[in-house]
């Protein structure tokens, strides 16, 4: 079996590139740009079946030898999406596009799993959210998710295209907080707040910190992606992946530390996430496992 992940030295890319190793006996070839993924992130791989290509996903000229394409790459912020608004149409939206036309233009399908978010939600009424939810997209990043997944659902209705959608809710763990990455101060909140209290500096809190969140760790969401991948039939759908909880981020800052402080409220942010999970764990027998508390723990005890 071959498989590609892009945006493998990304966070999520190269976790899913650790468990993929770990669990299969397929070979696996990775690209990234680089942009803000980094070398050192897969570095410690040393196995024959996985190859790396520095290189953009919009160079890529066929996927004919793939059975299976995990889909990362992007730029993945909420706020800088805000500023670089034609960057983030071609990283999210067009490139992803470029994949789908190839697809289209070898007649060849594999199963495409594509990393979506629970931004599409915005702020959502129903709590918890279920993929019925409608979408609502807070920002131009939120929207471009939201427009991959419309394409997919309509390109469908012409071609046998065979993807499943992750809207993953708010991961954390090894690798989220990338230093040289200028937009880490838009990272995950629980890297973030890690990296700060390691660095003994205050834990900034954005607006009163009542904001809720779903936090999953990305170990979670490789057995996601990868069950997914397994799926023995089409699914042409999209899953809730998180936690199917939620905590504050006050709350979750008071876990860390007692050395915090507020900065302004960011626009273009949910006021809560959180996922109901039935679906995944009916269809795809997939569970969380990884308890924050657990992992928080250990982290500020090292
Ligand atoms: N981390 C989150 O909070 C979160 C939440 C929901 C969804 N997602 C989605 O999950 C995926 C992975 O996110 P992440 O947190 O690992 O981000 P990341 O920035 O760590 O990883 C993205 C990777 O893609 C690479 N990349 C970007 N453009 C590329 C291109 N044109 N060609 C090749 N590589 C390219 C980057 O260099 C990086 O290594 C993204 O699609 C993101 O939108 C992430």
């Amino acid at each position: 079996m071959k498989v590609l992940i892009t945006g493998v030295a990304g966070f999520i890319g190269s976790n899913l590139l650790d468990y993929l190793l770990e669990k299969t006996n397929w070979e696996i070839t990775g690209i990234d740009n680089l942009s803000t993924g980094r070398l050192d992130n897969i570095s410690h791989v040393n196995d024959k079946r996985f190859t790396f290509v520095h290189d953009t996903v919009r160079n890529i000229k066929s996927l004919k030898e793939y059975q299976i394409i995990f889909h990362l790459a992007a730029l993945p912020r909420i706020q800088p999406s805000f500023e670089m608004i034609i960057d983030h149409v071609n990283e999210n939206l067009i490139n992803t596009l470029h994949l789908v036309e190839l697809m289209i233009k070898e007649n060849h399908y594999p199963r495409f799993v594509n990393s979506s978010s629970s931004a599409v939600y915005g702020t959502p009424r129903n709590i918890p959210t279920t993929e019925d939810e409608p979408f609502a997209s807070l920002s131009p990043y939120a929207y471009q998710k939201e427009e991959v997944e419309r394409y997919f659902d309509i390109l469908s209705t012409r071609y046998p295209l065979n993807y499943v959608h992750l809207r993953y809710f708010n991961p954390y763990g090894p690798r989220s907080f990338n230093p040289e990455n200028k937009f880490n101060a838009y990272s995950s909140v629980v890297g973030i707040f890690l990296y700060r209290f390691k660095h003994n500096l205050k834990l900034q809190i954005t607006g009163d910190g009542l904001q809720r969140r779903d936090f999953i760790h990305v170990a979670d969401l490789a057995s996601a992606n990868y069950l997914a991948a397994i799926y023995p039939h089409k699914l042409n759908t999209a899953f809730n992946i998180g936690f199917g909880s939620t905590l504050s981020v006050l709350e979750l800052a008071k876990m860390i530390s007692d050395n915090y402080e507020f900065i302004p409220k960011r626009e273009g942010e949910a006021e809560i996430t959180f996922a109901d999970i039935s679906k995944a764990q009916k269809i795809l027998g997939w569970k969380p496992t990884v308890q924050l508390h657990d992992y928080i723990r250990k982290e500020i005890s090292q």
